[in-house]
């Protein structure tokens, strides 16, 4: 089967590091155009040098003028916008009876506003070309929330709502409209790596590929998710969780 997005002009949000960075320079690697959207990005003379090239357009997902100058910038320069991957997000983490209004705003502000907002911009430029592909940053905390995830859980499942909606709304001009749910993917919004050996060891009990998930695991559902390979799978929440609470206790398997 081939997956060829070659020539697709690809926009990845929030892809200065983390997850997002790997997606951007996977698709690069697949001969996309890609250009990524972030509030800051590194220094490039600290940064090691990229295998692919990505271009680099700032943008504040949450503020609507922000989102179209960087959504017409694309456009000038490309004419178009094939593939969006909103994957941009915060992690707001405490009990309900802890958090911050603000801070509950600012999550739903990045997680959900920020999907609404690039789509919004994003649609016309699918719409006028016939087809496209948006590609939402969903979690498995959509599925299951843990304790003091009360503002990322609930945000997260209001992606998946909106990834619907969206569907339904652009499926009469070919545009697909998809979520996905990773698992555990150690970055710096969560800092797995660096949890001490027994707290790793009750995360990973929990999966049941029994090792921590890589961006590019995620990456491989996206590119597969942009391709023609995907073009009926839409509405959809994917889990590329690694069997995340699969089963109750998946940790038995390993005789643990
Ligand atoms: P990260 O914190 O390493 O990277 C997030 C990026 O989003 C950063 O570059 C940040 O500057 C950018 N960003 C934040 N607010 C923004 C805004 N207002 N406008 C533009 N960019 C903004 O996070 P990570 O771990 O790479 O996560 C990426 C996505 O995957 C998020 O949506 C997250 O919720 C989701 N996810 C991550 C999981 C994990 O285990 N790391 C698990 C499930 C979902």
């Amino acid at each position: 089967m081939e997956l060829d997005l070659r020539n697709k002009v690809v926009v990845v949000t929030g892809a200065a590091r983390g997850i997002g960075a790997v997606i951007a320079q996977r698709f690069a690697g697949e001969g996309s155009t890609v250009v990524a959207f972030d509030l800051a990005f590194p220094d490039p003379a600290e940064e090691p040098v990229a295998a692919h090239p990505v271009e680099q357009v700032l943008c504040n997902v949450t503020d609507p003028e922000s989102v179209q100058a960087a959504v017409d910038e694309v456009a000038r320069r490309h004419g178009t916008i094939d593939v969006l991957v909103n994957n941009a997000g915060i992690n707001v983490e405490g009990p309900v009876a802890e958090i911050a209004w603000e801070r509950w705003k600012a999550c739903f502000d990045v997680n959900v506003g920020g999907v609404f907002l690039m789509s919004q911009a994003v649609a016309p430029l699918m719409q006028a070309a016939g087809g496209g592909r948006i590609i939402n940053a969903a979690s498995f905390a959509a599925i299951v929330p843990s304790v003091a995830s009360a503002a990322y859980s609930a945000s997260k499942s209001a992606v998946v709502q909106l990834t619907r909606v969206l569907a339904s709304e652009l499926g009469p001009w070919d545009i697909t409209v998809n979520a996905y749910a990773p698992g555990m993917v150690p970055t710096a919004m969560n800092g797995f790596a660096e949890m001490p050996t027994e707290a790793q060891d009750r995360l990973l009990d929990t999966l049941s590929l029994r090792r921590w998930e890589s961006p590019d695991d995620v990456a491989n559902l996206l590119i597969f998710l942009a391709s023609d390979a995907a073009s009926y799978i839409t509405g959809t929440l994917l889990d590329v969780s690694g069997g995340k609470l699969a089963t109750q206790i998946p940790a038995r398997a390993y005789g643990r």
